[in-house]
């Protein structure tokens, strides 16, 4: 018979050889494994199948790369929530980017070292069968190199750190970091985000021939002469919203374009456009997500040629609900990316993750008015595919995690009259600590056009793609247990389902540890 002490000690083996796995999680945030993991367990508001380290708190995604038959993840990881601890590089793989495996950390600061207080974002390459990390140390912000002589299990930093230890000769700069390498011809080119005092943000472009000595060039994009340019519609950028530094910059070329994005410390922007004479001139330009929740994009190339990208999923809680719930920040889902016939870029959510479809329920053709409970839906992860005609409502959608009485609902919607996708959370959580933001992203309806919109539920998190060309992320937290419940309305008219199709989401992994 196994005693209820020899019962503990053995699950908290279990558990600590699971999280010593996954590399010192544990031990980094003095927490017993046991209670760790069994309040990760029950925690409705984790998500199931968005991935997210172990515990603790992460940030941006970073340097995602396919590298023998996986794709390596890496990503910004405290052991502490709040108050943050230094930035570490958690890492994991994945076979079909849904899946994913906890690999050790990749990077921890190096005490009295050149990151000794954190290391932070940046982007991984491979240099002759070498893969090799670029990141920024700090503080000062200084560009170093790490490599991996065994299939990234483990990384060594670069003995000549750093190799790049301050911002060009000029005007003051009000950061300088986050890399990204890629090779062009015989050279090694370099971004890094950085940005002009009182002027905005800028991206600097740097060259060199053997990844050590670099030269700098001059800016690849500045805000400014974004501005400027000719083709862009009057009042869409504000470079003040965009904030004065450009965090995490990632460029790569798209469908015979080359896409910037740029983390202004509010959204992600991404510019179209061309790139000749080692300049980039913007045509086209929009945010990745229309939501502040959504945050540090970054993206890699998949060994079929789609462009793929991740970013990190904020939370919309207060600092103290989220340290006690032991973790903060998810990955959001991977989103393919393409450029369409009018230069503009799009996003769909990766096909593969069909693959997590359970349970189907159907509606089709009908008309809606008012609310109209389904109450053969319902869940808190759930993929709901809605193709509506708005007809004359004002405004129509669907209700997700509505509680009997109404006590709690979210609601995701359309509003004709604005032509906002909207997600309304100012009723989904009967907690204090939850906020209640609208999220509103832009979308006009050409004239016929139905509305088609993908909704991800995954506890806390609501991501949704609206007719492949806005993104629009929520986070909720539904303090009822029955808040499960899904319904369509229509708002001031009458709106017309052509067809609803909602799944049930299977999890990743047994225990939302996401393994
Ligand atoms: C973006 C960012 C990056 C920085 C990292 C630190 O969220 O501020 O600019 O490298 O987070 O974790």
């Amino acid at each position: 018979m196994i005693t209820r002490r020899k019962f503990i000690v053995q699950s908290t083996l279990a558990v600590t050889a699971l999280v010593s796995r996954c590399s010192n999680y544990e031990a980094q945030s003095g927490r017993t494994a046991d209670m760790l993991s069994k309040r990760l367990a029950i925690d409705p508001h984790r998500p199931q199948y968005h991935f997210l380290p172990p515990a603790n708190w992460v940030n941006d995604p970073n340097g995602p790369i396919f590298w023998k038959g996986y794709c390596h993840l890496f990503y910004q990881y405290s052991s502490t929530i709040f108050p943050q601890g230094p930035k570490y590089w958690g890492h994991a793989r994945s076979k079909d980017l849904v899946h994913w495996e906890h690999l050790p950390m990749a990077l921890s600061p190096t005490p009295g070292g050149l990151d000794k207080d954190g290391c932070w974002s940046g982007s991984a390459f491979v240099n002759q069968g070498v893969p090799t990390l670029v990141y920024t140390g700090v503080f000062p912000q200084v560009q170093c190199l790490a490599t991996s002589g065994d299939d990234m299990a483990t990384w060594k930093k670069f003995a000549g750190n750093p190799v790049v230890a301050s911002p060009p000769a000029g005007p003051a700069v009000t950061g300088f970091r986050d890399p990204s390498i890629w090779r062009e011809g015989n050279a090694w080119l370099m971004t890094v985000g950085a940005g002009f005092q009182g002027q905005g943000g800028t991206v600097f472009l740097y060259a060199s021939k053997d990844l050590v000595h670099w030269d700098y060039l001059h800016p690849l994009f500045s805000a400014p002469a974004f501005e400027r340019h000719d083709s862009v519609p009057s009042g869409r950028y504000d470079s003040a919203g965009a904030g004065d530094m450009w965090e995490c910059p990632d460029f790569f070329p798209l469908g015979g374009k080359h896409v910037l994005l740029v983390s202004t410390q509010g959204r992600v922007h991404y510019f179209v456009g061309t790139y000749s004479d080692r300049k980039f001139r913007a045509e086209n330009q929009g945010l990745i997500d229309d939501s502040s929740l959504h945050y540090a994009s970054k993206t890699c190339e998949d060994p079929q040629g789609r462009r793929v990208l991740w970013g990190w999923v904020r939370e919309a809680r207060s600092d103290a609900a989220q340290n006690a719930a032991g973790w903060s920040g998810a990955i959001s889902l991977p989103r393919v990316l393409r450029i369409d016939s009018q230069g503009a870029l799009r996003m769909d959510p990766l096909p593969e993750l069909t693959r997590l479809r359970g349970r189907h329920f159907q509606i089709a053709n009908s008309e809606v008015s008012g609310f109209v409970p389904t109450p053969q839906i319902q869940g808190s992860a759930l993929e709901i595919q809605l193709v509506m005609d708005p007809g004359g409502a004002k405004e129509a959608g669907i209700v997700v995690r509505r509680s009997p009485y109404e006590a709690e609902e979210t609601t995701i919607s359309y509003d004709a009259a604005t032509q906002y996708v909207v997600i309304a959370t100012g009723r989904s959580s009967q907690s204090p600590d939850a906020d209640r933001r609208t999220h509103l992203g832009g979308l006009k309806l050409n004239p016929g056009e139905l509305l088609r919109l993908a909704v991800f539920l995954d506890g806390s998190v609501v991501e949704v793609f609206a007719n492949g060309r806005t993104c629009l992320t929520g986070r909720i937290y539904p303090a009822r247990a029955d808040s499960l419940g899904v319904g369509l309305f229509a708002k001031d008219g009458r709106a017309r389902v052509k067809s609803l199709d909602a799944y049930e989401m299977r999890a990743i992994s047994r225990d939302r540890l996401t393994t």
